[in-house]
């Protein structure tokens, strides 16, 4: 049997066709993906990154639920335009504790991977409230009622529990102090902070949305927003030396 011959039998059978074809994807995907757990490169060491605080996490779940991420991605490209635009590109390990990640798939807006500290967090305050008060041509919706919703704790620590399932290094105590944790977050003269600063180094700790007496999703949200970007020092990036 001629070799054409031998192959009229995935050409006249479907099935056989079928797992020729699985085979052939299989063999293909392993040559793909199987490096990837080999490099270095894959995943990128880098210092700083630790998972989100109570509070950013609480701000990132409003980030999701209002749907931000229709017009916003968070994942800058390693193209000299993006570069000058939005700094560093965008490593993987940034995402690593992201459950779901917020890479995006549409720029109605900037790309907001590293727009923490970029702003005030009045700015933020009045952008989300009517984002025609700072900047006159802008499409973005308002988001008002952020400013009056207090955050949601009763769910918190669960929600930090369900993280640790997918792989997220939340210690047993940054559970159990989760509630307590969101609140000092956003009360810089409470005695939680310095328990809270122990948890999670270096973390932002302020009054977010200027209304020291209730802790309401606006201070989540900017909480969230002055995080992002702001964790992996790119000091000791060259940013131009990975272009060429
Ligand atoms: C309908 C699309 C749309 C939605 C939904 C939207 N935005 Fe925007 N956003 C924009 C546009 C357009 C701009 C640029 C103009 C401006 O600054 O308002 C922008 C700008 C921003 C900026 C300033 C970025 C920078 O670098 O200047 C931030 C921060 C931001 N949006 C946050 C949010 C958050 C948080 C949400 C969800 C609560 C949201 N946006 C929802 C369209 C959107």
């Amino acid at each position: 049997m001629s070799a054409w011959k031998k192959h009229e039998v995935f050409e006249k059978n479907s099935m056989i066709l079928l797992v020729g074809i699985l085979v052939m994807v299989a063999i293909g995907g392993l040559v793909e993906i199987v490096p990837l757990f080999y490099l270095k490169s894959t995943i990128e060491k880098v210092t700083g990154m630790r998972p989100y605080t109570p509070l950013e996490l609480a701000g990132r779940n409003i980030y999701i639920r209002e749907g931000c991420y229709l017009c916003h991605s968070q994942m800058i490209r390693p193209m000299r335009d993006e570069l000058e635009r939005y700094g560093h590109y965008s490593l993987a390990a940034e995402s690593m504790y992201d459950h779901p990640f917020q890479w995006g798939s549409k720029r109605t807006g900037p790309d907001l991977a590293r727009v923490g500290g970029k702003y005030s967090d009045e700015w933020h305050r009045d952008h989300l409230v009517d984002p025609r008060s700072v900047v006159p041509e802008s499409i973005m919706p308002g988001y008002p009622f952020l400013l009056e919703a207090k955050v949601e704790t009763r769910g918190i620590a669960d929600h930090l529990k369900a993280n640790v399932i997918v792989g997220v290094p939340y210690t047993d105590a940054m559970v159990e102090s989760a509630a307590a944790d969101l609140a000092a977050q956003a009360n810089p003269d409470s005695d939680g902070v310095d328990g809270f600063l122990e948890r999670y180094p270096n973390a932002q700790v302020r009054d977010f949305d200027g209304n020291p007496k209730a802790v309401t999703e606006m201070d989540a949200l900017v909480a969230y927003l002055q995080m992002l970007g702001t964790l992996v020092d790119f000091s000791i990036y060259d940013n131009k030396a990975d272009l060429r």
